[in-house]
């Protein structure tokens, strides 16, 4: 039974779902969502701003994508792996293969980002034993950064508050820091910084023992954990060669930045020379009509696995016919639309924009990110870059008036702010200029309302 006091009897009677709401305020209730914009069942229309979590690439409600999804489920919704193969996972395969160009030549499908994750760290052990390295186990991440919510994932994921609760049922791996640009040590400039971070890698490698390491994973755009953060181009040229020179796996989880978002199919793209090993794909793959992820790697690593007797690892909704039908139908309707294309246009006039309301608004400190994968930062004083007090919730609260002004955001405070606070600001790639003109005038408003208050 819920106590008279429980938010969860505003509408009139008990609900049993529990999520983890940001306040106990209970949130409004979704109608019906159609391209950019979502409406409750109130009448209220809302514009996406951030694709919800960074999922919604080609907007809601697409018919080619819905009717891809009926043709499937009218021929079959699922198969087992183990007893038949399916035409819609071929294809999908294909598709991302082909997309994501050499050296990604095998997708493993699973069903969401975390999933994802664990794959890729399986696999990489599996092909370091299957090679004879099995002394090779640690995978090295950055702090802070997010590869997902299981506890395999969440050992990986630099989040000290996580470490702080889950710490004894999981092997926290070592960590080291992110680059970085606005916050840096001592206020050095974040080149010097981002070279300071590739040689803690090395040194952090050094004193693992090399032959100790599987791996090294990042998210080459950041996600939430660093607001759209993207070091200087050297980093990256930095992090691989010191990966190949010690045998290390060099892992992009792209499982915000992939599927087109930062104007290219995968944000690896961007840095040529510093071409991972494996890649994580999820949220934007299928764009939210269907729970999906995958892994990416090369044919001779999956091969070197094959030999040694298979991949130890599957989900009973791996590769399952339905998802995999949708997920290849989103990336077909992505690129009859052209919306790697546009998200690189559109991502340069936000950019743009952003910059723009950095310079009037008193409370952006800073814009980040490529194409539509962008995040501003709010700050109380952009001189000294002090961030709001923890207690003002500044973020939890920007949410909140967002959604009282038809504006959707999405962010939370990584490690309770102690980096710093921002926004993700990654609307659906199917944005058009009179759209980004709206989300920019709604954008400034509703940071207006929240310095009006947060300021006085
Ligand atoms: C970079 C990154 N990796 C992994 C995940 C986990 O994905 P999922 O929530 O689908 O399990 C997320 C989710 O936000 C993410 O942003």
């Amino acid at each position: 039974m819920t106590s008279p006091q429980s938010p969860f009897t505003e509408r009139g009677g008990p609900i049993q779902v529990f999520y983890t709401p940001l306040d106990a305020k209970r949130r409004p209730m979704i109608s019906h969502a159609e391209g950019i914009y979502m409406w409750d069942t109130a009448g209220k229309r809302y514009l996406d701003a951030t694709s919800g979590p960074v999922v919604s690439n080609i907007g809601h409600g697409n018919a080619k994508v819905l009717a891809a999804m009926a043709e499937q489920a009218g021929k079959v919704c699922y198969a087992s792996r183990a007893l038949f193969e399916n035409e819609a996972n071929i294809a999908l395969a294909e598709r991302v293969a082909t997309l994501a160009g050499p050296g990604f030549e095998r997708v493993f499908v699973v069903s969401g980002g975390s999933e994802a994750t664990e794959a890729a760290i399986k696999l990489a052990r599996q092909h370091a034993v299957a090679k004879g390295e099995a002394s090779r186990w640690k995978v090295l991440a950055r702090n802070p950064g997010y590869h997902g919510a299981t506890l395999g994932a969440a050992a990986i994921t630099g989040d000290p508050e996580t470490d702080a609760v889950f710490e004894p049922v999981m092997r926290i791996m070592p960590r080291v820091p992110a680059p970085f640009t606005y916050r840096t040590p001592g206020n050095i400039d974040a080149d010097t910084h981002a070279r300071d971070c590739a040689q803690a890698l090395e040194q952090a490698i050094l004193e693992e023992g090399p032959e100790s390491v599987l791996a090294f994973i990042l998210e080459p755009v950041g996600g939430l954990a660093t607001g759209a953060l993207v070091a200087p181009d050297h980093y990256y040229t930095a992090v691989r060669e010191i990966c190949t020179r010690h045998g290390i796996l060099l892992i992009f989880d792209e499982v915000m930045s992939g599927a087109g978002r930062t104007g290219r199919f995968l944000a690896a793209e961007h840095w040529p020379d510093a071409r991972p090993d494996m890649v994580t794909l999820a949220k934007g793959v299928a764009a939210g009509y269907t729970p999906l992820g995958m892994v990416l790697t090369s044919r001779e690593m999956v091969q070197t696995v094959v030999d040694a007797g298979g991949f130890l690892h599957g989900h009973t909704y791996s590769a399952n016919p339905l998802s995999c039908a949708v997920g290849e139908a989103v990336l077909r309707e992505g690129m009859e639309q052209d919306l790697i294309g546009n998200a690189e246009r559109m991502g340069v006039l936000l950019g743009e924009r952003l910059q723009a309301l950095a310079e009037t608004s008193p409370i952006v400190g800073d814009v980040r990110g490529l194409g539509l994968l962008r995040a501003i930062e709010i700050v109380a004083d952009k001189t000294t870059k002090t961030a709001f007090p923890p207690s003002r919730k500044s973020i939890a609260r920007i949410v909140e008036l967002g959604l009282e002004k038809g504006l959707l955001l999405y962010s939370r405070s990584t490690a309770g702010g102690r980096y710093g606070e921002w926004l993700m600001i990654t609307p659906p790639l199917i944005l058009t200029e009179p759209q980004l003109d709206e989300m920019i005038a709604l954008l400034t408003e509703v940071l207006a309302a929240f310095a009006a208050e947060a300021l006085a």
